[in-house]
């Protein structure tokens, strides 16, 4: 089976998605690191009631960026982990971290990308009057938000409904597509060709 460590820096919603789907037998895959750039996030909570091993990389511990990566990869390492899983993790990680572990990164956003990019996507959609969002997962590169597609789901912006409301419906449908998109990493049904991802039949 496959190690999977997710980063995370705030709630965790889907670092528990994630987890749950492995609870079920949903996603077969260990999910063996939670990593956080925050100590005070409560995906931490989540990892500890999960019996997930959680590494707190606190930026303001290290030099700088590299110092900063270079210990999340010495645990990545030690951990053997397989796919990296970003989910809500407010850094940018650098063209290097990117470089040594090209499409085995993944990401997961809360708008048809490449529309609404950037932390605040779902009131963007919101108060743009967008008719319909989505979720998106992709594999991750040198920019924000961006990097080959691996799954979207559009989702219908209901008539009168409040950003609670849109929020709620767009995060439902990320602990869908999220173990969903994993699964499919982990069975190997995902082929890079170029910037296009191509999905395997089983
Ligand atoms: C999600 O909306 C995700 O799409 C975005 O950050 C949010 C993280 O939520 N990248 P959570 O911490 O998983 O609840």
């Amino acid at each position: 089976m496959k190690n999977i460590a997710v980063l995370a820096s705030g709630n965790g919603s889907n670092f528990q998605a994630i987890a749950d789907a492995i609870k079920k037998g949903k996603l077969k895959a260990h999910l063996k690191l939670l990593i956080s750039d925050n100590p005070e996030a409560y995906c931490l909570q989540r990892a500890a009631k999960a019996k997930v091993k959680a590494f707190i990389a606190d930026r303001r511990d290290f030099s700088g960026r590299k110092d900063f990566e270079e210990q999340i990869i010495l645990k990545l390492r030690s951990e053997k982990i397989d796919l990296i899983i970003l989910a809500g993790f407010m850094r940018l990680l650098s063209g290097e971290f990117i470089k040594k572990y090209r499409g085995r990164v993944v990401n997961i956003h809360p708008s048809l990308l490449p529309v609404f990019k950037g932390a605040q996507a779902i009131k963007d959609a919101f108060d743009y009057g967008a008719k319909v969002s989505g979720v998106t997962v992709h594999f991750v590169d040198e920019e924000m938000d961006h990097g080959p597609i691996i799954l979207q789901e559009p989702l219908k912006i209901k008539e009168g409904w409040s950003l609670e409301e849109l929020e709620k419906n767009i995060h439902n449908l990320e602990h869908k597509i999220y173990p969903r998109a994993i699964s499919l990493f982990l069975k190997g049904r995902l082929r890079l060709e170029g910037r296009k991802v191509r999905i395997l039949k089983p």
